[in-house]
């Protein structure tokens, strides 16, 4: 039972990918790596800078400073979980803001920026043992995953999940607004020219607008161990 896989876990924004993709390198004792995180991490250092806003993104700018961006992730004892870091600073809440959450496909959408953040995630998971979760995993970041899984669940429900996991970290949104990011995103995400949220061809989709999380990860992990 030495033997360590890849597994790559993409889908449209809230399918729930990251809270499986947590469970399962704790159940193997894997590296889980939140490449959304990554992305938002840059769109923030961006917003701090004010190279991007509501109606303005100066691009230029950003690229020249790419190079000064550390992303790194550090444990938080606390939670158990890896919290995102940027330049040294814990950045793990302000980057799930709905601002944040507004731009980052505007950011993601960006060819420098991708090579950037790819380029950080392959030598992450060099060693195999790793889950990491986004939008490019399984088709660009490890084109060879021992398994690939690409998640789905209708645009309300995702919102639904949202919407609640905001209002009990005390956001102040409304419904409409996220419902609004998650299609607006789901759109830029799988219409951009660089490495667009696509299904990999030997991804396995799952669906799961009527799974419990218990549900959900009990067949991931059995898909699992059918690779190992
Ligand atoms: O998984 P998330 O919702 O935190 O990701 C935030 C955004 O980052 C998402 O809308 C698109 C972008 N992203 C990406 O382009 N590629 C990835 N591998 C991960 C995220």
């Amino acid at each position: 039972m030495n033997k360590k896989i890849t597994i790559a876990i993409d889908g449209f924004s809230s399918t729930g990918k990251s809270t499986v993709a947590k469970e399962l390198a704790k159940e193997l004792k894997y590296i889980y790596v939140d490449s959304g995180a990554m992305y938002r991490a840059v769109t923030l250092f961006a917003m701090q800078h004010n190279f991007i806003g509501a109606d303005f993104f100066d691009l230029e700018s950003l690229s020249k400073t790419l190079n000064s961006i550390d992303l790194s992730f550090k444990l938080n004892t606390a939670t158990g979980n890896a919290d995102m870091y940027l330049n040294t600073i814990n950045v793990e809440k302000e980057i799930r803001t709905l601002e944040v959450s507004n731009l980052v496909s505007i950011v993601a959408a960006n060819p420098i920026v991708r090579k950037k953040l790819v380029a950080i995630q392959k030598e992450i998971g060099k060693n195999k043992g790793v889950v990491m979760d986004g939008r490019d995993i399984g088709t660009v970041v490890f084109k060879d995953a021992e398994l690939k899984i690409f998640m789905n669940a209708s645009a309300e429900t995702r919102a639904k999940r949202r919407y609640k996991e905001l209002i009990e970290k005390g956001e102040e949104v409304s419904y409409e607004d996220i419902y609004k990011n998650v299609v607006d995103r789901d759109l830029m995400d799988t219409t951009r020219k660089d490495s667009p949220l696509v299904k990999a061809d030997d991804a396995i989709e799952i669906d799961n607008s009527n799974l419990t999380k218990e549900e959900q990860f009990n067949l991931i992990l059995s898909l699992v161990q059918e690779k190992l």
